[in-house]
């Protein structure tokens, strides 16, 4: 029995995550999403979420403050004060820099500065913003663990070794957030709380079914690199076996295994694909 608030639960990974953490009746999940309407109606068209009373959907844009703050408030009179994890899964993947390389996003400045500042701004500030206004809950709580979904790309050995070099403003995002979430592990470690920083790896949840065939034929070029790091990677996976192996991450990882700040793969150690 455990109590999660995941954010970003509307659809992706983190609609499945709803899906999985509230199979069992005696865990509590506070979804957090943009549009609670949407999101509701969702939920109550699924055959299977729509009798499970231990969902409770918040709303809140993470890139407000006064949002989040209302949500950690509204989670703590459901939960009576305390949390015991709490998942960063909500995510901005941007298409601007998916497909081409860091030189030619620059012959658009504004564009590049316009979408490095809402990665940013989501994946950094919100998260800061986040950790902090639900940390009394998670301290009142007994596990005392706080994910966020990060990504490969973020890695830099592995940027390095493959030269990848898309999706650059994603990767910078996404390794800031590491940092974030090593720091307030540096400063909470000693309070027991757990924080973690877990990639999904790649995962289908649509994300490129619009795109055009110069953009996949790009994206390709990164499959073959991927091809090279992972030989037996055969395509990306179900949303249902990847959250199901983000969980076991979490679930074996702990502060006295010396876990705290890491950042690490679906496998638990730092092969991505
Ligand atoms: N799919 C992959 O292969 C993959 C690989 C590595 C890492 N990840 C990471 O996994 C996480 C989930 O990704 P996904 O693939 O499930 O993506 P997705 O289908 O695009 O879902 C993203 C989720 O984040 C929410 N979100 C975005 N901006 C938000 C904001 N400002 N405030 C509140 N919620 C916001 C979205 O809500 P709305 O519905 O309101 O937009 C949606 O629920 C992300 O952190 C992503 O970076 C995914």
């Amino acid at each position: 029995m455990a109590v999660y608030v995941i954010t970003g639960v509307s659809r992706g990974i983190g609609f499945e995550f709803l899906h999985q953490l509230s199979k069992d009746p005696n865990n509590t999940i506070v979804g957090i999403v943009r549009d609670k309407s949407t999101t509701l109606s969702k939920v109550s068209e699924d055959a299977e979420l729509k009798g499970r009373s231990n969902i409770h959907i918040l709303e809140a844009d993470l890139t407000s403050y006064d949002a989040l703050k209302n949500a950690a408030a509204e989670t703590a009179k459901i939960t009576g004060g305390a949390i015991d994890y709490l998942i960063g899964n909500a995510g901005y993947i941007s298409h601007f820099d998916a497909y081409d390389p860091i030189s030619v996003l620059g012959e658009k400045p504004k564009e590049l500065e316009s979408e490095l500042t809402k990665l940013i701004n989501i994946h950094v500030v919100a998260n800061i913003h986040l950790y902090n206004l639900f940390m009394p809950l998670i301290l009142a709580g007994k596990t005392k663990k706080v994910i966020v979904i990060s990504s490969g790309f973020a890695d830099l050995d592995l940027t390095n070794k493959f030269d990848l070099d898309l999706s650059a403003l994603y990767a910078i995002s996404k390794s800031a957030m590491n940092m974030v979430t090593a720091k307030f592990s540096a400063e909470y470690k000693k309070q027991g709380v757990l924080f973690l920083s877990i990639c999904p790896g790649m995962v289908d949840v649509g994300h490129y079914k619009n795109s055009t065939p110069e953009q996949l034929q790009s994206l390709g070029g990164g499959l073959v690199k991927f091809a090279d790091y992972a030989p037996n990677f055969k395509g990306p996976d179900t949303p249902e076996a990847s959250t199901q192996a983000v969980k076991s991450v979490w679930e074996k990882a702990s502060v006295d295994n010396g876990d705290g700040g890491a950042f690490l793969s679906h496998f638990g150690n730092k092969q991505w694909l």
